[in-house]
């Protein structure tokens, strides 16, 4: 098959572009590296540099793709909160003309990158994707926004689409920026260090963690699953499992085998206390389940922190 993968230069895209490059597929990246590094890309994968809303490249880049795996965003919260105009035209203008194109290209079928953000902290636990969505960031509008555009173009357009919501993806080549995530690579750092781990509130606070193997597995199913069942359709893609700070220290400190302390400081304002997803949609419609358990993930991504 040939796949475009935007946003193929960062952590997820170009895990995935680095997966169907090894199944045989012909890959084609289009990453404007405001975020990501050409160096990640594939040496087997065709590199265009630029931006998702340039709707000239764009239209060559989707040229003869069947999947376009849609992950390029600006995807910093904070961000987006400071320049809402900008994280709104690359991630909401940025995939209608993915879609555009996609439609026009006559692409077969679009994994759109979506967000646990859209449930803004839901109050059920686990989450599945028919609790309400409440956005709390012009980031996360974006990401909810996007995925309406992709059930309006299955439904309208003639364009399969697939959006997955992911929870707190980590692992090789994540940046040390991302919320949450991040807490990993300096847990790491100041576990090798001997000085305490810097934790905000209690550390009681936990999240579903999703190794990134599993979230290139779960594109992999969203691109091939039947379009019956999931065309128009938004999906949980998570461990399923969710980890505190501290339960995280713990594991971190078996793996490196040190002991650990912390060093408490405020609470994040607006950090929501608990994320867990109800991953059995995926399941059900993808075929998708996940097998890398957190500790194991840790001890990938710290063997990785380690020898880069
Ligand atoms: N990492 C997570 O935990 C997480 C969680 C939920 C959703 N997501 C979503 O997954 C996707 C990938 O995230 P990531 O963690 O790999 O981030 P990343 O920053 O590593 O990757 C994003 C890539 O997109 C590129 N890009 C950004 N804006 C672009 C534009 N306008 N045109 C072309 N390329 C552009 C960047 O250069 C980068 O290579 C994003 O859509 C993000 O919103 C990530």
């Amino acid at each position: 098959m040939q796949a475009l993968v935007t946003g193929g230069a960062g952590f997820i895209g170009s895990n995935i572009v680095d997966s169907l490059v090894d199944g045989g597929h012909h890959v084609r990246v289009l990453d404007d590296l405001s975020t990501g590094y050409a160096e990640n890309v594939n040496a087997e994968a065709e590199l265009l540099v630029g931006e998702v809303v340039d709707a000239d490249l764009v239209a060559r880049a989707v040229e003869g793709a069947e999947v376009v795996f849609h992950q390029a965003a600006h995807r910093a919260v904070l961000r987006s909160v400071e320049q809402p105009l900008a994280t709104d035209h690359a991630n909401v203008h940025g995939t209608l003309t993915v879609l555009k194109a996609a439609a026009d290209a006559g692409v077969r079928r679009v994994v759109y990158a979506s967000s646990s953000s859209v449930y803004g902290g839901a109050d059920r636990l686990p989450t599945p994707e028919s609790a309400p969505t409440w956005p709390r960031s012009p980031y996360a509008v974006t990401k909810l926004t996007g995925e309406h555009y992709c059930r309006v173009f299955a439904e309208l357009y003639g364009v399969e689409t697939v959006a997955m919501r992911y929870f707190n993806v980590y692992g090789p080549r994540q940046r040390p920026d991302s919320a949450y995530a991040a807490v990993i690579p300096l847990f790491i750092e100041a576990l090798r260090q001997g000085v305490p781990a810097r934790v905000h509130g209690d550390g009681k606070q936990s999240r579903d963690f999703t190794f990134i193997d599993d979230v290139v597995a779960a594109n992999l199913a969203a691109a091939s699953a039947p379009a019956e069942r999931c065309s128009g359709n938004a999906y949980n893609i998570a461990g399923g499992c969710a980890y505190s700070l501290l339960d995280m220290l713990a594991i971190l400190g078996d793996i490196l085998d040190v002991e650990w302390q912390t060093d408490h400081g405020d609470p994040r304002p607006g950090d929501v206390r608990h994320t867990r997803a109800d991953i059995s949609a995926a399941r059900n419609d993808l075929g998708h389940d996940p097998e890398v358990d957190f500790a194991d993930g840790l001890a990938r991504t710290v063997a990785w922190f380690t020898h880069r």
